[in-house]
């Protein structure tokens, strides 16, 4: 077992937010950072100390890393995978996973024969609230959850520059492109994955140009039978909503704040309720929540300048521990896929008026 990991970054920019952590951390080390672009570099030096610079990805995989964090344009995730895991370099990958079901099966096979480790850092399911909301769903708090819902809320069409990733592969495709941070939180929730998807579109108003619809919803039904709602829309004129999500079950429900100022908050049938009220009320969701607060967020007390609320240091320590400790990765290539292929399956459910369409579990392909 190493004692130490030897990690290369590429992607300066997103790859950036992982400086603090990996650099504050005595098991890792970032020996080697890669930017075809001189200017994301220098925005980093300082971050990155003594580490090597390359713009060419294939010669600092030859660097003598032994983990690399791909934080790279979107499309670029499996083939930069698929070559770190053929030559034996552990991966962290950025979300979504794969662009295209032909790059799903690329992956997989690519994790199939490495001997080195994949995971996708899907850092939402790593909140501290989301994290314990997981926590208390497995100890039964909610009893048998059969709804869920989560919005991804972010206007990033003013950003995408034309040419630019964002404009090709989530503002130029319809259906939800950018779907694993609202997804892949309920579905952690839930220990359960997609089984059929559909799909509606309100259009392009906002910029008809485009081919993403403004908002799109989706509506998942799970392998299990619950019912999962999943609000996309990344074109629409108003503040960004990315962390809101909720759940109900037969004994209780959670809400996250979805506005500043608001708090979470839930409602359990096993508290009192005051009837004269006219029914249950909300809880405070902090009292309850320390008693099912994940370790990582009892034994680490955060590293400075760790982004996301503290997810990035904790999704990226999930991973280094299941690589020194040689377990399974908490977001393997199957699960990466549980969170990523449903958006694609919306879209060809959006193209074909919301018919549902069934989702594929790559574990039996
Ligand atoms: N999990 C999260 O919270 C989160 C947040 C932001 C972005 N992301 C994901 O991270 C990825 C990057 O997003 P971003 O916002 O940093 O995009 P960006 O366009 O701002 O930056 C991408 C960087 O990658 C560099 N790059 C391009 N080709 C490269 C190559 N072959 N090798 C090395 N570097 C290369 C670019 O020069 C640029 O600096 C995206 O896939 C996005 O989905 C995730």
């Amino acid at each position: 077992m190493a004692e130490q990991l030897r990690v290369g970054i590429a992607g300066l920019s997103r790859g950036g937010d992982f400086l603090a952590p990996l650099t504050h951390w005595e098991d890792t080390t970032v020996v080697a950072v890669c930017d075809p672009d001189p200017a994301a570099i220098e925005r980093r030096r300082d971050q990155f100390g003594a580490a090597k610079v390359f713009e060419d990805y294939s010669e600092m995989l030859d660097s003598g890393i032994d983990t690399v964090v791909v934080a790279t344009p979107i499309h670029l995730h499996v083939p930069q995978s698929v070559e770190a895991l053929g030559r034996g370099i552990h991966v962290f990958s950025e979300v979504s996973a794969a662009v295209s079901l032909q790059q799903c099966e690329e992956l997989i096979a690519a994790v199939r024969r490495s001997p080195a480790k994949y995971m996708m850092g899907e850092n939402c399911c790593f909140m501290k609230e989301f994290s314990t909301v997981r926590c208390m769903a497995r100890a039964g708090v909610f009893g048998e959850i059969y709804y869920a819902e989560a919005d991804y809320v972010h206007e990033v069409g003013p950003w995408a520059r034309p040419g630019s990733w964002p404009e090709k592969w989530l503002l130029n495709r319809r259906g939800p492109s950018y779907i694993t941070h609202p997804l892949g939180t309920v579905l952690d929730w839930l220990d359960d994955l997609v089984a059929t998807v559909s799909c509606m579109g309100t259009g392009a108003h906002v910029d008809p140009t485009r081919a993403a619809d403004d908002c799109s919803i989706m509506l998942c039904r799970t392998s299990r039978g619950a019912l999962v709602k999943i609000r996309h829309d990344l074109v629409s004129p108003r503040p960004m909503t990315h962390n809101y999500a909720s759940l109900q079950g037969t004994l209780g429900a959670y809400e996250a704040r979805r506005y500043p100022g608001e708090e979470h908050r839930v409602c359990l049938k096993t508290a009192e309720t005051r009837p004269e009220a006219g029914g249950r009320e909300w809880q405070s969701f902090s009292g309850l929540a320390d008693d099912y607060l994940p370790d990582f967020w009892r034994d680490q007390a955060g590293v400075d300048g760790d982004q996301h609320g503290g997810s990035d240091g904790a999704v990226m320590r999930a991973f280094v521990d299941c690589v020194l400790n040689d377990t399974e990765p908490y977001i393997d290539v199957y699960r990466a896929l549980d969170f990523t292929v449903p958006g694609l399956m919306a879209e060809v459910s959006v193209k074909q008026g919301g018919v549902p369409v069934a989702v594929p579990n790559f574990r039996s392909l």
